[in-house]
């Protein structure tokens, strides 16, 4: 088994590497829903001002087999690299995770990092013994959180959406102003929208890791809504706004990946500290799925993780009708 750095620019090579990713994602998981490899692509070749992507592949022969993603944070948290590994089912056991495993520590070491993270995706009810978590505990990665990740089918009724809407306004009516964006907030939001996304890893509960605040600034935001307007993927955006400081100050993100055909991703959720208490987290939610529905009436389901220590997101996720279909423990190990 031999392990080299993948040049994202080569096609025959990084279809080979989605080919992997694809078949790894679907493997006891029906549901997944695989972004086509041009979009896919066009992610492993996005240069990021605020964070490096390596892809490294292990070779049985010419035969890539497995690769890890890495991600180097360059202005906030400079003590992680983070990580996903994948091997091809049909040549699992085989080593070739392990050595993918030893090249994510040589990179940590190059770089100076002393904390690696990853997650993994496991049945709900699965044990220790799965294969995954064996993996990951032979390679002394630790179970620092214990994630969920839940599902909600589409549509939600809309008489149920205008329910929640009612309840949520009587936490914020007269003090905020509500509003959805597509693809992007307009620029004199930005500023505001990027502090609160920075906020969402170090405010919400972590486990055993610790986040600083990330550094998002207006001008990667634009970078990265031009790479989803490149990859096809549509957001929504709902916004709270508070109409003394012109300042976002709650806002959640839906995202259709370019290339999926049935699913919809929750992203982050955040209120400031300061405007809790309002049902600003419901009332972004609701705002920002009724307009989903409305643009895109065929998709079948949403799909989020959250820390089950999160009692907060959790209650609001359970109260939309989202259910646990997985877990997705996050696991660091230090170097
Ligand atoms: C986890 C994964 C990367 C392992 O890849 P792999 O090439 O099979 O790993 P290795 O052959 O190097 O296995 C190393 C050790 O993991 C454990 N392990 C892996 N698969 C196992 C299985 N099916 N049953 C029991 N233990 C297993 C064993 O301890 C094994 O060592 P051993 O073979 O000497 O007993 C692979 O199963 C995978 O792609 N899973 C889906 C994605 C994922 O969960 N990635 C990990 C988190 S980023």
């Amino acid at each position: 088994m031999q392990v080299r750095q993948v040049d994202v620019g080569d096609d025959a090579v990084l279809t080979q590497a989605h080919a992997v990713w694809v078949a790894s994602r679907s493997f006891e998981r029906p549901w997944n829903d695989a972004q086509s490899y041009g979009t896919w692509a066009l992610e492993r070749r996005f240069r990021d001002s605020g964070e490096d992507h390596e892809v490294w592949g292990a070779y049985d022969g010419d035969a890539l087999v497995g690769f890890a993603m890495i991600w180097i944070p360059l202005h906030d948290n400079t003590s992680k690299i983070h990580t996903e590994i994948h091997v091809h089912p049909d040549h699992r056991r085989a080593g070739a995770g392990s050595a993918l495993v030893q090249q994510v520590v040589d990179v940590a070491r190059a770089r100076s990092r002393s904390e690696i993270i990853g997650d993994l995706l496991a049945p709900a009810d699965s044990t220790p013994e799965h294969p995954y978590r064996r993996f990951a505990a032979k390679h002394g990665f630790e179970e620092a959180s214990q994630d969920s990740m839940r599902s909600l089918p589409l549509p939600v009724p809309t008489e149920r959406l205008d329910e929640l809407a009612e309840l949520a306004r009587g936490g914020w009516a007269g003090r905020y102003e509500l509003a959805t964006y597509l693809d992007g907030v307009p620029g004199h939001l930005q500023p505001s929208l990027c502090e609160a996304s920075n906020l969402v890893d170090a405010e919400a509960p972590t486990g055993d890791i610790d986040f600083e605040p990330e550094s998002l600034d207006p001008e990667r935001y634009q970078a990265e809504l031009q790479l989803e307007r490149d990859q096809g993927t549509r957001r929504f955006t709902t916004v709270a706004v508070d109409p003394t400081t012109g300042q976002v100050v709650a806002y959640t993100d839906l995202v259709i990946a370019g290339g999926s055909t049935r699913s919809v991703w929750q992203w982050g959720t955040l209120v400031r500290a300061e405007h809790r208490g309002h049902r600003l987290g419901l009332a972004v939610k609701v705002e920002n799925l009724r307009r989903l529905q409305a643009e895109h009436p065929t998709r079948e389901f949403v799909v989020t993780g959250n820390a089950d220590a999160n009692a907060w997101m959790v209650a609001i996720n359970e109260t939309l009708g989202f259910r646990v279909r997985e877990i997705c423990p996050m696991y660091q190990r230090r170097v």
